[in-house]
């Protein structure tokens, strides 16, 4: 399938019309930022790593039964993906205490709580993602009680096998953030990427950051630290 239209242009994606209704092509960009874009910077290969990362994730979660928009990796940096009707919301899922939520409630970055915790965020750059709860979502009909009920099953799956999966790459799966949509035929599916920009994966001998925060904390390379994340993968995925 060839690219077509651009139909999305974000701040680390661009999704392109194919000539089917029912697909796109995702391509990840180099561009990286942080602080709602107030950060901004280019990193040579992170679109090709995100994207060879992601690909592996998904590749993995589909074979562990939960659908994904993910059909193939066609280039270095592009994606076919099922088209998808999106929800204006962002979940996430908190292994161990990090970033926004360290800092709102002052709890010291690296306490892990008694259960992982699920948050949701309404997508919106220009309100900053701002948190909402089951209630909101229903009420204002971001989504049915049905399908929010559906996610947060799929949340602790994907929480649980990726868990399992990065801890045989030596890596905390410290949190992350998902998004879903339904397909062409209404099935719900996650949607969009799973990699370092959008988790924190904290090294588990020496709990050196393996994500963005190098980046949006100037912590070290972000290229070194992507390169190992997916060698890591590859070696668990493709070597057994
Ligand atoms: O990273 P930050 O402190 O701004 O936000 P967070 O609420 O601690 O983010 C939790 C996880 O979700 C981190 O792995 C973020 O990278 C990811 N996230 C994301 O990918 N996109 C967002 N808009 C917000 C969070």
């Amino acid at each position: 399938m060839k690219k077509q239209t651009l139909i999305y242009n974000g701040k680390s994606k661009q999704i392109f019309a194919t000539e089917s209704q029912n697909f796109v092509i995702m391509t990840y960009k180099d561009d990286e930022t942080a602080y709602f874009g107030v950060k901004k910077s280019v990193i040579p290969n992170k679109g090709m790593l995100n994207s060879k990362i992601s690909s592996l994730i998904f590749q993995y979660l589909e074979r562990n039964g939960i659908h994904t928009h993910y059909v193939e990796q066609l280039d270095n940096n592009e994606q076919l993906c099922r088209r998808a009707t999106t929800l204006p919301l962002e979940f996430i899922a908190r292994n161990v205490i990090a970033g926004s939520l360290s800092r709102r409630l002052d709890i010291e970055e690296g306490t892990v709580p008694e259960q992982p915790i699920y948050e949701i965020c309404l997508k919106s750059d220009a309100l900053r993602d701002p948190m909402i709860n089951g209630y909101h979502v229903v009420a204002l009909g971001l989504a049915k009680e049905e399908t929010l009920t559906q996610i947060l099953k799929i949340m602790q799956q994907i929480n649980s096998l990726l868990t399992e999966l990065l801890k045989k790459s030596h890596i905390d799966l410290i949190d992350f953030k998902v998004e879903f949509g339904f397909d062409s035929e209404g099935n719900l599916m996650l949607i969009d990427e799973i990699s370092p920009d959008t988790a924190r994966f904290w090294d588990s001998e020496s709990h050196e950051h393996l994500d963005r925060d190098l980046f949006s904390r100037d912590l070290g390379d972000v290229e070194i630290a992507y390169k190992e994340v997916l060698s890591r993968l590859e070696n668990v995925l493709q070597n057994g």
